[in-house]
């Protein structure tokens, strides 16, 4: 189930982010400690605060039955959450729980939030008594705002320890590892009713898969509003790009995997062409820190797939069983699928993506790949990004020219990728103004790889002292901005040019027909295939 956690601080401001939602949600959590009149426990007397509660629950539920008459009874939880759990609540304990229990009694709520520190406390009696009388469930909760304690599985004991009650267990994880132990302590509940979310960024594929992993909802919050949680998502995001309804075990889970990764428009991607083709399948971020616990982490989430981001797109290596050529090649691998046998072979997609806009301007080969033999290129750049453009030209038999800032790491990638391909070496020199002639002889092509002309600096142009002819063809590897100063001033001069945009797509594109044939139960195949 998916349900609406309220973060507005009025009574119409939260039916407002219902309205908004309701056609992706199943349930709604009045988080009523948003609400400006109870945060201190001072604004309103006892009654006023649960009058205002009612009158919230009661047109939740009559504009629920205008927008969703299929859907049954809105569920409602009542919850007015600590400020010390990660909630608003300042105020006095013992007026909450006078609150709470007033506000239980009337059969407004379904379902009401108890933490687990007030396990057999006298101020509680009262409240689960009320709550019991009026058929609301306890769903009984353990925050974890700061992190993982150190005795997680005691408290997630003592969480779950009244069989009539719904375990919570809600805790911040600083890195991938507290995200295993979220993970570890969540499959020790078994198959009870229970609720397990691992807060912040490196915890989103447990809101994602809450289904899949044993829990009976994932909270989320209205778009463009106060996030009730760190790491929340918003209700369009798990109905729509994640199809959260239509995840089961028998999903098959795929992830990019770096850190920082919140920002990579890859789920959109991928979890479009999954929708498009009704799949079962699904694509998350999932943030890693730390890679040795990545084989664990994917276990538990039951990983077929992944594509590799910064930081980690050298060190996936250690964790594939084999690779294609090119991974060692290039020192990167950005795709790494499972195999039947559990172990993990490796791809580069990025080779083929830089490969594939230079199909429709040199022409094709039989085996797909564009047609470079003998191409005179000269490449800008002896970085991570240009060996596997320097590596994909050798590979296809183009002349290149290699102009780096530092010479000597030109010369260094030229002699390693010439000897991993049994070819002559490519000629190096230095990226300054004497080397304004050189590409006179190496400029059919021309290709940027460095981050000069990147955002945030995007004035820069790597080859300022270079005249264009307008008979190059010049390709820019970088996509922000989408046509950098170099390519502009290619662009005037008459070149034909090449954005990084179209790189960028390639090589989602590749992974795509990886993860496709993966789905379509076909063999692996041992290189990325070229793209089209
Ligand atoms: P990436 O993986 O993005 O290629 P990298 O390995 O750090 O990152 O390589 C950055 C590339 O941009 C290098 O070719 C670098 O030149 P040096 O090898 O001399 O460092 C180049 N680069 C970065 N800043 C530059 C600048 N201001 N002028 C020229 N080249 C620059």
């Amino acid at each position: 189930m998916i349900c609406l956690s309220t973060t507005a601080n009025s009574v119409d401001g939260a039916l407002e982010q219902l309205r908004r939602h309701a056609g992706e949600i199943d349930m709604l959590e009045l988080r009523a400690d948003f609400f400006a009149a109870v945060q201190d426990g001072r604004g309103a007397d006892d009654s006023t605060a649960t009058g205002t509660f009612h009158r919230f629950a009661d047109e939740a539920r009559r504009l629920w039955a205008a927008q969703r008459p299929e859907h049954g009874r809105l569920e409602i939880i009542l919850t007015i959450r600590r400020e010390h759990d990660g909630g608003r609540y300042r105020g006095d304990e013992r007026k909450r729980m006078r609150i709470l229990e007033r506000a239980v009694s009337t059969g407004h709520y379904d379902y009401l939030d108890l933490e687990e520190d007030l396990l057999e406390t006298e101020d509680e009696l009262a409240v689960v008594g009320a709550a019991a009388d009026a058929g609301v469930t306890v769903i009984r909760s353990f925050h974890a705002p700061k992190g993982a304690p150190a005795d997680l599985c005691e408290r997630a004991r003592r969480t779950a320890s009244r069989a009539h009650e719904v375990p919570k267990l809600a805790v911040y994880a600083r890195g991938s590892a507290e995200l295993l132990s979220v993970l570890k302590v969540g499959r020790e509940l078994g198959r009870r009713k229970r609720i397990v979310i691992a807060m912040g960024p490196y915890g989103v594929a447990v809101r994602v898969l809450a289904r899949v992993l044993g829990s009976f909802l994932s909270y989320c919050s209205a778009a463009d509003s106060e996030h009730a949680a760190p790491g929340h998502l918003s209700p369009t995001e798990l109905y729509r790009t994640y199809r959260y309804h239509e995840l089961s075990e028998h999903t098959a889970v795929y992830a990019v995997i770096g850190d920082p990764v919140m920002h990579s428009r890859s789920p959109q991607f991928h979890n479009a062409v999954f929708g498009d083709r009704r799949l079962s399948a699904v694509y998350l971020p999932l943030q890693i820190d730390d890679l040795s616990v990545f084989p664990e982490i994917s276990r538990h989430l039951g990983l077929q797939g992944v594509s590799v981001t910064i930081p980690h797109k050298g060190a996936i290596r250690k964790v594939l069983s084999d690779c294609e050529p090119a991974v060692d090649a290039v020192a990167a691998c950005n795709t790494a699928l499972r195999r039947r046998d559990g172990s993990w072979y490796g791809y580069n997609t990025d080779l083929e993506a830089f490969l594939a806009p230079l199909t429709p301007v040199f022409g094709r080969e039989a085996d797909g790949g564009p047609r470079l033999a003998g191409v005179r290129c000269t490449v800008i750049g002896a970085g991570g990004a240009a060996r596997a453009v320097v590596y994909g030209l050798l590979a296809r038999g183009a002349q290149i020219l290699i102009l780096n800032r530092s010479p000597e790491r030109a010369e260094a990638l030229a002699a390693e990728l010439a000897a991993s391909l049994g070819v002559p070496a490519p000629r190096t020199a230095a990226l300054q103004p004497s080397a304004r002639e050189l590409p006179a002889a190496y400029r059919e092509l021309l290709v940027q790889t460095t981050s000069v002309g990147m955002e945030p600096h995007s004035e820069g142009d790597p080859l300022s002292f270079y005249e264009f002819t307008g008979a190059e063809v010049a390709y820019d590897i970088v996509y922000t901005p989408p046509e950098t100063v170099w390519l502009q001033r290619a662009r005037r001069a008459g070149c034909r040019v090449i954005g990084g945009r179209a790189m960028f797509e390639a090589q989602a594109r590749a992974q795509s027909r990886l993860f496709l044939a993966q789905l379509a139960g076909e063999e692996l195949p041992a290189r990325t295939p070229p793209v089209g």
